[in-house]
């Protein structure tokens, strides 16, 4: 039987692509750093545990389809330490920030319609994007300038008739770049400038080093209407299997769209979000002991990778993630089926993630791949050194196969 466009369209993960080369190198006694996927090691908190087994309740009932009302207050109260005023009633809890993005999606375009997103960008917007049926049109941003917003020129030479929203993700995953308020207003006046909705996906919020501060889209004056924030816990709170997130605009008739897909799928889970309202009742300082502690591991990683000088990489300010642009690495997928195949030091290998599915253009990013630095410090210094060092055998095996 036939299957839909859209089944065989639909990308499979480039981040777990690797996985069965990584097990056959775990058979052979090999050890393997995992660098490649956003799962951090950060224990939960306790108190978010313990509300989910305080529930007393015999019925494990629906709860509404906007999400708990006691969430999406703690969630205003949140805000608030930022300096963003919200109402509850502007605040939408969806499974994940997954879920989130697939309503943003759906509300703001038709089929065939286009969304703006600067690349290297979150490899799931194109799963999201396929189950809309809207279309990614990419825009190039580039590790000389540390990923950030590309050019006016750039943006305004994206825009076609069918441009409905451009969506930024600030701090970045795959690159950790966290755009200035500067950027963010450029942002504000091209979507004013070409009538557009700018999605902000805000996932890696908290997660800022050197003393920077995330600004959100939300802080931005003039587009108030035009504004859909992402949001989740997934990573604030280390829950990532919670599946809670939330979907945030003060745009009344875009809250009453995503209402209804919300109805559609009825509700997002109860116990997670009275383990989410307990997590959000954690001070400030929760916060300032991870910020830290990634920091650490971005100082680490960061350091030790430009020792080489055919990296390219500027500092990453945010999330846990950095692209590093390799010379000597023409097929960065090859590459990281090397590091599992052919390289390991003493009984030890990495996993990382070529960086080409992160680009929305065919053939981008095949000298780069991205770093997840979601390990400890001492294990993430023994994973850099092995790569620096598969790195230069490989550019010597390569040199010396390649005709002189
Ligand atoms: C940029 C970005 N957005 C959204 C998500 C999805 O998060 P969730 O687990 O809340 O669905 C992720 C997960 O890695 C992400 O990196």
């Amino acid at each position: 039987m036939r299957l839909s466009q859209r089944a065989t369209a639909i990308q499979e993960s480039p981040i777990r692509k690797l996985a069965p080369l990584a097990a056959a190198a775990r058979e052979r006694g090999v050890s393997i750093y995992n660098l490649n996927i956003g799962q951090p090691d950060v224990h939960t908190p306790p108190e978010f545990l313990k509300a989910i087994a305080a529930y007393t309740d015999p019925v494990l009932r629906y709860g509404p389809s906007d999400g708990l009302p006691e969430l999406r207050e703690a969630m205003c109260d949140y805000f608030a330490r930022y300096d963003i005023a919200l109402d509850p009633t502007e605040v939408l809890i969806t499974n994940g920030g997954s879920e989130a993005i697939l309503f943003a999606f759906n509300v703001v375009a038709d089929d065939g319609e286009e969304i703006i997103i600067p690349e290297p960008f979150y490899t799931n917007y194109n799963g999201y994007a396929e189950m809309a049926n809207v279309r990614v049109k990419p825009v190039r941003a580039h590790a000389e300038d540390g990923f950030h917003l590309p050019a006016d020129e750039v943006l305004e030479a994206a825009v076609t008739p069918r441009t409905r929203a451009m969506l930024i993700c600030s701090p970045n995953n795959p690159t950790g770049t966290v755009l200035s308020w500067e950027e963010l207003e450029r942002l504000a006046a091209f979507a004013r400038r070409h009538d557009l909705f700018l999605i902000g996906d805000e996932v890696y919020k908290e997660f800022t080093y050197d003393g920077r501060r995330h600004r959100s889209l939300l802080e931005l004056p003039d587009v108030r209407d035009r504004v859909i924030v992402v949001d989740s816990i997934s990573k604030r709170f280390s829950a990532c299997g919670a599946r809670v997130g939330a979907v945030i605009s003060r745009n009344r008739e875009v809250m009453a769209s995503i209402l209804k897909f919300g109805q559609a799928r009825l509700c997002p889970p109860t116990l997670e979000q009275l383990g989410a309202v307990a997590a959000y009742r954690l001070g400030e300082s929760y916060f300032e002991a991870v910020r830290e502690e990634y920091q650490r591991r971005r100082d680490v990683m960061f350091d030790a990778l430009t020792r080489d000088p055919g990296i390219v990489l500027r500092r990453p300010r945010g999330a846990f993630y950095m692209i590093v642009k390799m010379a000597g690495v023409e097929d960065s997928d090859a590459f990281a089926e090397w590091l599992l195949t052919d390289h390991a030091v003493d009984a030890e290998t990495i996993l990382v993630a070529p960086a080409g599915g992160f680009y929305g253009t065919p053939g981008a990013g095949r000298d780069e791949v991205r770093i997840a630095y979601v390990l400890e410090v001492p294990k993430l210094e023994r994973a850099a050194a092995i790569l620096l060092a598969g790195l230069a055998r490989y550019r010597a095996e390569r040199h010396a196969a390649a005709p002189a």
